[in-house]
């Protein structure tokens, strides 16, 4: 079976790969589930990738296989698996467990390990191929109702994780009312921010770096949220106009918001940070000021990788509720599918020059 698959570290490396087509017996003790990739969305991570500068293959391989957004249906299963049958669709959780005790809990995500195991990122291969293997432990059950936006899901999650912990964190206040919310960056996950504050009943200003018209305002717009482009309103001054934010959800990929945002944050505030940033940029921070408005306003921030089940659960919840809400909304965000493993070479390019994508995705097979 075809493989999209890159050797990490070396630039450009993107080709198409042959592997043997994977057995439900490949895993012991009759718990195996074999699973038939129908969409798998790429991001700044399989971009970054890519372009060599992080990623590692499974032990004992040069290549690793991309891919962690997944979407397919089971097409067996082993003897000892109750938990799903043939037919069922399904999302693969990304992290598998290393060795600390926050793995062995069943949340990789909170690893203190050094080395940490992601499908399609690191020393496990990704999705971006015809068919995998995996144990119920890390499926996820995807309603038949979204499988044209469930590819959607993992991104979600990335939101889901964050938002959870910042509530999560919020009940040192014993009661905590939010009302104005924040999310920095416009892309898939910013979008999909304001999508779950949105459901949460929040007031929500998403900024972006794009004038309107854009469709990404649009969206936004669409389910209620207020948009501003940071060329016309930099977030300072947005403060000064419409006043600071309970909650602030941070995912640009550029690290210099984050110190604006800490700015930007209210009185018992939370600032989420979901930005992978692997360069070596510096800033200057009014560093008195940004510390003594946190320690006087007890604000707080938080980081977040993803994700365990517990937040792959809830973004079903959210994506159903979403579709219920808002309905189409998902779909809209699904603006450059490319048909097929083969055409590789285009999804990569797409990724990195289609102007005005929100998920770029192949369709390995039809939903
Ligand atoms: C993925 C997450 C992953 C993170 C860090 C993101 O692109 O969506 O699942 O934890 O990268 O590797
Ligand atoms: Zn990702």
């Amino acid at each position: 079976m075809k493989a999209i698959a890159v050797f990490p570290g070396n630039p450009n490396s993107v080709h198409l790969a042959e592997l043997p087509k994977p057995k439900v017996t490949d895993i012991g003790s009759g718990r195996g589930v074999l699973v038939r990739v129908l969409r798998v969305g790429v991001d700044g991570t399989d971009r970054e990738i890519n372009a060599g500068e992080y990623g590692a293959a499974p032990k004992g391989s040069d290549f690793l296989v991309l891919g962690h957004e997944s979407f397919g249906q089971v097409e067996a299963v082993g003897p000892n698996v109750t938990e799903l049958k043939r037919g069922d669709y399904v999302v693969a959780i990304v992290r598998h467990p290393g060795t600390s005790i926050y793995d062995q809990i069943g949340t990789p995500d909170m690893t203190t390990d050094d080395t940490y195991f992601e499908h399609g990122i690191s020393r496990v291969h990704g999705f971006l191929t015809e068919y995998y293997v995996d144990e119920p432990e890390f499926l996820v059950k995807m309603p038949q109702g979204l499988r044209e936006v469930g590819v959607l899901l993992e991104p979600t999650t990335v939101v889901e994780k964050g938002i959870a912990q910042a509530y999560e964190i919020q009940r040192r206040l014993r009661v905590w009312h939010p009302r104005r919310a924040a999310v920095m960056g416009a892309g898939t996950i910013g979008l999909l921010a304001t999508l779950v504050l949105r459901l949460r009943g929040l007031e929500v200003t998403t900024f972006g770096l794009t004038r309107k018209p854009y469709l990404n305002a649009d969206l936004i717009e669409a389910i209620g949220g207020r948009y501003e482009s940071t060329q016309d309103l930099p977030v300072l001054e947005a403060v000064k106009a419409l006043g600071r934010f309970d909650i602030i959800f941070e995912g640009t990929g550029f690290s210099p918001i984050v110190f604006e945002s800490m700015q930007a944050l209210a009185k018992n505030g939370v600032l989420v940070l979901s930005s992978v940033t692997g360069g070596n940029r510096k800033v200057e921070v009014p560093a008195d000021k940004i510390n003594l408005e946190f320690v006087l306003g007890n604000k707080v921030m938080v980081g977040t990788v993803n994700a365990s089940r517990e937040y792959f659960e809830m973004g079903v919840r959210d994506l159903a509720q979403a579709e219920a809400e808002y309905p189409g909304w998902l779909r809209r965000l699904l603006t450059h599918p490319v048909k097929g493993l083969e055409n590789f070479q285009e999804l990569f390019e797409k990724l990195t020059t289609a102007k005005g994508a929100i998920k770029v995705f192949c369709e390995v097979a039809p939903v």
